[in-house]
């Protein structure tokens, strides 16, 4: 905690490390009141350093020095300096051995930084920086070194005791305490140093390598999660083949574990061997887990798995290339799940997300490249940009070089850099030498935060039978980013003609290559591309399967859209043109008089995909969701929330009133048949059977109102029964929904995954989740502001999902947000700085809004004892 204001990082000022560690020896002694940590590090000047002068540096953070002896020799007071969140050694040897002994208090950690306990046991997140929680150390991730971890503690409260590696030693202690030490051969950074020690119960199962090598995999749980296991174990097996598969990838130690906690600020954490899960992405069950909740179980999985390539055993060489290991790993895990379900569902969901809330974050004040150039606080720079921008760009890399050759790169990179720590350049060089392509301009998408814009036109000469496209690039200004250089995007297009047969493009008189998609490659500021031959003027589909994270703007007409979105070949662009001829609809209504009439085409266009029993029903799924209030709200400037969420339910209503019998039959259709699948059919069939059932219960259909409650009552499985219990939570039928959200919590109150869906299922509608009443859900026995979950599941939803509420024009929404910020800043910091999003991008609303969402932030900047944290994105968002 600190009031005056925290230091700027950069990136311009990385300098090597000093002094290397070789082997790190630590003995952990676990008890009640605290722990203590012995550390004995062997190190040495490192020859690659600027630096002279022998002076050590070691980082530390709410440490109590016990002692600290060099080569065997306890340090005299005056031998070393104790400066808080440093500790300085003046005068070190070449090589040394040095000795630290720390006392901390794990019982007391509420940051979840370093150690701490959660439900009764001891785990551990070093990543970025908590390892400086557990004993001085230079705690950066190009320092790799061997780790042997002893752990001690009582027997018979805490049987298990784990860390990084293999098992090599365990024995009974003195006083019923027992030890195991553990030995990690290959070296790692620190972040991914972990200790769990606990009362769990494990779940095994063995995977056969491709070379043959037998691996033993567990995942650890508390007792009554036991059941729960099955579902992440598979997922985990399905990830060790498809990435010796796809990646020529082996596992590389003899055993690999999971263990599940409830208190975690994060998804998951990679640490070498010994991955620690936030209990909602690893625990599942058909009757507590909806189909969702599986398909993030497996990609969660999967992506902590992939890192044992892709972040350990080749790490980032500092905190600016975090997106090193974050992009590539969301496109590794984003593949993977593609493969393993419906490829163009996986990339709808993708490009949702990115267009949702990292376009929002890319046009914020908190704007920054995929490589950052400077941070106050790492913590903040888990974002967006960094994971799924990031993604996007090694996308981007793999479309451009083609599979073939962006494996040649990829398996080119994990050999050259296997061991070291290494930048997000090393990694765009990799590719370049293995493929023989420039990506010179490309390294502009790790370098220019913002989206870039594309402005198409299109011209038609009907004489000569061309067709033209004409593109202007603009990248947007950031902060302290203006007069930015275009950029080299890949632009995959199609033309279809009135029929919608689509149409080949030749590029030239002479050009008879016939393909009927291409790849543009912009790298100017403006194009004009010809397509010749062209016998009539034909509909562009631009952008293809989302070919580059970019905005574009064509002034699309609606008998366009609607044509492409039953006509276009490819399946992104079929459902993206239903999402823009709804935006467009909904737009058209924001600021219209009461009676205008709602586009009668997109009733009939509803109702064909209704009906359409030909279409991948997974495709259908996703083409009947309207477009979100807060894509809404990104796609507007000045928004009025209030009126933007009215125009949305205006139409929503409209639909669902001249639809229901068509959404009757939907719903009986795709009745539950047979066992519980996860195929994407069925879990198709779950969500256009659900989306019925909304939209019934939206307009208060009394039919519905029966099916919702049949459906609620007789569901076999969580997916079903949430389905029916939103429903009832956002229809007008107030004793229903009473009934049933009272019936939910009394069968499910034991289970805390469960109980934060129980909760954010209130705190995202707008008939039961206004302030009064999320006010009540925080009095409510099962909230916890100790636990990072239930705090988003309430607060984070209500600020980020129910739209309409937060933005109450009188303001108390923001009050609000600021007043459980404060709150939580002492407690948790990383928690408390995510929660400040929603306010700010204030510049974006309305100036009724964004006046007071202003004062909002200044109420949070104003207080006392602010931490790094929210500092930093308070002050930012403040900044002009
Ligand atoms: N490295 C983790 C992941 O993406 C995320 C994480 C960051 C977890 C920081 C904890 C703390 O897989
Ligand atoms: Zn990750």
């Amino acid at each position: 905690m600190r009031t005056n204001q925290p230091q700027t990082i950069y990136l311009s000022e990385y300098q090597a490390p000093a002094y290397l560690v070789d082997h790190v020896s630590l003995r952990f002694e676990l008890f009640e009141d605290g722990a203590r940590v012995h550390s004995t590090l062997s190190m040495r000047r490192n020859p690659a350093a600027m630096q002279s002068g022998s002076t050590l540096e070691l980082d530390g953070d709410s440490l109590t020095l016990e002692s600290l002896a060099l080569n065997g020799q306890s340090l005299a007071s005056d031998e070393y300096r104790n400066e808080g969140d440093k500790l300085v050694v003046p005068t070190v040897p070449e090589a040394f051995e040095l000795t630290v002994v720390t006392w901390i208090e794990p019982q007391n950690n509420t940051r979840l930084e370093g150690l701490y306990k959660s439900s009764g046991m001891f785990c551990t997140q070093c990543e970025a920086e908590g390892f400086r929680c557990i004993t001085y150390y230079p705690d950066r991730p190009d320092v790799m070194a061997r780790f042997q971890t002893r752990v001690e503690a009582d027997k018979s409260a805490y049987p298990i005791l784990l860390s990084n590696g293999n098992p090599v030693e365990q024995g009974d202690l003195e006083n019923g305490r027992h030890f195991v030490t553990w030995e990690d051969p290959f070296p790692k950074p620190a972040y991914l140093f972990a200790l769990v020690a606990g009362d769990l119960v494990e779940k095994r199962d063995t995977f056969t390598t491709c070379s043959g090598r037998n691996i033993d995999l567990r995942i650890y749980v508390e007792a009554r999660n036991a059941r729960k296991c099955d579902y992440a174990m598979d997922a985990l097996k399905r990830s060790m083949r498809w990435d010796e598969e796809v990646y020529g990838r082996e596992y590389d130690l003899d055993i690999f574990m999971i263990v599940a906690v409830d208190d975690f600020n994060m998804g998951a954490m990679e640490n070498k061997g010994l991955n620690i899960f936030n209990s909602s992405c690893v625990l599942a069950s058909q009757d507590t887990a909806t189909d969702a909740a599986f398909q993030r179980i497996e990609a969660i999985v999967a992506h902590e798995y992939f890192h044992n390539w892709s972040g350990n055993r080749v790490t980032c060489r500092d905190w600016f290339q975090l997106s090193l290991k974050e992009g590539f790993t969301v496109f590794r895990d984003s593949q993977f799940s593609a493969d393993m379900g419906s490829p163009t569902v996986k990339r709808i969901e993708d490009a949702t997300l990115l267009r949702t809330a990292q376009f929002a974050e890319d046009a914020g004040p908190m704007a920054h490249p995929v490589r950052p150039a400077s941070y106050m606080e790492i913590s903040n720079f888990y974002t967006l940009t960094i994971y799924e921008k990031g993604a996007e760009v090694v996308r981007m890399i793999h479309n451009l070089l083609g599979a073939e050759l962006f494996r040649k790169g990829s398996d080119l990179y994990f050999d050259r850099h296997d061991g070291q720590a290494v930048t997000t350049d090393d990694f765009v060089k990799a590719m370049e030498d293995a493929s023989g392509r420039d990506l010179g301009q490309f390294r502009l998408w790790y370098e220019q935060a913002g989206t870039p814009v594309l402005a198409v036109s299109d011209h038609y000469d009907e004489v000569q039978g061309v067709y033209r496209l004409d593109i202007r690039q603009s990248v947007p200004d950031t902060p302290g980013q203006s007069g930015k250089k275009p950029q080299h995007i890949p632009f995959a297009i199609g033309l279809l003609d009135s029929e919608g047969q689509p149409l080949p493009l030749n590029m030239g008189a002479e050009d008879s290559n016939g393909s009927f998609e291409r790849v543009l490659e912009l790298t100017e500021t403006q194009h004009s591309f010809e397509f010749h031959g062209v016998k009539e003027r034909p509909v562009p589909s631009l952008l293809r399967d989302f070919s580059a994270p970019v905005r574009v703007h064509y002034p699309w007409t609606r008998e366009q859209l609607l044509f492409l979105m039953s006509h276009d070949p490819d399946g992104f662009n079929r459902w993206d043109a239903g999402q823009k001829l709804a935006v467009d609809v909904i737009q058209s209504l924001v600021d219209a008089p009461q009676g205008t009439e709602i586009e009668p085409r997109l009733v009939e266009a509803y109702r064909l995909l209704l009906n359409d029993t030909e279409l991948d029903q997974a495709l259908v799924a996703k083409m009947l969701l309207l477009p979100s209030e807060a894509y809404l709200v990104e796609l507007s400037d000045q928004a009025d929330v209030p009126a933007i969420h009215a125009a949305r339910e205006r139409v929503l209503d409209h639909l669902a009133r001249a639809l229901r019998d068509d959404l009757l039959a939907c719903y009986q259709r795709n009745a539950g048949q047979g066992d519980y699948e996860l195929t994407p059919a069925a879990i198709a069939r779950r969500s256009l059977r659900n989306t019925a059932l909304a939209w019934l219960l939206h307009i208060d259909d009394e039919q519905g109102r029966a099916l919702a409650v049949e459906q609620y009552e007789q569901a076999d499985n969580m997916t079903d029964r949430l389905g029916a219990l939103r429903a009832l939570v956002n229809s007008g039928f107030e004793s229903e929904r009473t009934r049933a959200l009272a019936a939910f919590f009394e069968r499910f109150q034991d289970d805390p995954q469960v109980v934060e869906l129980w909760f954010s299922v209130q705190a995202s509608s707008d008939r039961a989740g206004q302030l009064p009443q999320i006010q009540a859900l925080l009095e409510h026995p099962a909230f916890d502001w100790k636990n990072p979950n239930k705090v988003r599941s309430v607060v984070g939803v209500f600020a980020g999902q129910n739209l309409a509420a937060f933005h109450n024009p009188d303001g108390s929404g923001y009050r609000f947000l600021a007043d459980q910020v404060c709150r939580l800043d002492d407690s948790n910091p990383q928690i408390a700085a995510r929660l400040v999003s929603p306010l700010t991008r204030w510049k974006k609303f309305s100036p009724q809004y964004s006046s007071q969402m202003k004062a909002a932030l200044e109420r949070i900047r104003d207080k006392t004892e602010l931490s790094r944290d929210v500092y930093e994105v308070v002050h930012k968002s403040l900044a002009d």
